[in-house]
């Protein structure tokens, strides 16, 4: 017996928080039945339905790293119609991005069907690193930079960067090029921790993720995770 919320993230539906959220909200049923307890435990022989659609537990696992360009939206489908990161990729399985990257954000996406391993990689315990350039207006003079590095309260959590690098600064244009890595996976993280010193970001691109690049791939371009690869990043799971 496994629980139900794993059960669907391991059929690849969806990751294991989204399948918790869809079980709280009374969207999925085991044999015929609605279930909201997120402790219920299932086998693999029984039904379960999501929305009415019944889940395979069978399908094999895809794993892609796309160089996302910008103006692509990382949900499913968007009411505004904008394009989605997934219809970029030519596969008729259901996958989803491990994470976001924001519309006008580039760079290195992850997306699969395993639900087990987007969790691992999003959960905050296991410290993923990220690396992004970021384009910023103005110049960090030696007392903002001293403060992003000690860590930036965002929302009463301080975010530590991992490193930062100054890379660029252009003087005349009043931008500079700064390198920042960190961990943690909150919505317009880099974004909201320049905000927080007075810089706004005016190109943001993600060039790592843990030990993967873009470097081979122009944007819009991806290619699938070899099984090395997979295993390496199924290895990021804090023990
Ligand atoms: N931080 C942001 O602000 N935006 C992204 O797309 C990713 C990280």
């Amino acid at each position: 017996m496994e629980r139900l919320q794993k059960v669907i993230a391991n059929s690849g539906y969806t990751s294991r928080r989204k399948a918790e959220e869809l079980i709280i909200q009374g969207k999925v049923s085991v044999n015929g039945e609605i279930v909201t307890e997120l402790g219920t435990k299932v086998n693999y022989e029984d039904i379960i339905e999501i929305n009415g659609e019944v889940i395979n537990k069978d399908v094999p696992k895809e794993y892609y790293l796309l160089n996302k360009p910008r103006n692509y939206i990382c949900s499913l489908s968007d009411e505004k119609q904008r394009k989605t990161v997934v219809s970029l990729i030519d596969t008729t399985t259901r996958i989803y991005p491990v994470g976001r990257l924001d519309y006008d954000t580039t760079g290195l996406l992850l997306l699969t069907n395993d639900g087990e391993l987007a969790n691992i990689l999003m959960h905050p315990s296991n410290n993923v690193e990220k690396v992004y350039i970021a384009k910023i207006e103005g110049i960090l003079n030696i007392e903002e930079l001293k403060k992003l590095k000690a860590g930036i309260m965002i929302d009463g959590v301080k975010c530590y960067p991992k490193y930062v690098k100054i890379k660029n600064k252009d003087i005349d244009k009043n931008t500079e090029i700064i390198e920042i890595s960190i961990v943690e996976g909150r919505n317009h993280i880099v974004k909201r921790i320049f905000e927080a010193i007075g810089h706004a970001v005016i190109k943001l691109k993600r060039e790592r993720y843990a030990f993967l690049d873009v470097k081979d791939l122009s944007s819009g371009e991806y290619r699938t995770l070899s099984i090395k690869e997979v295993k390496r990043l199924y290895n990021l799971k804090s023990k």
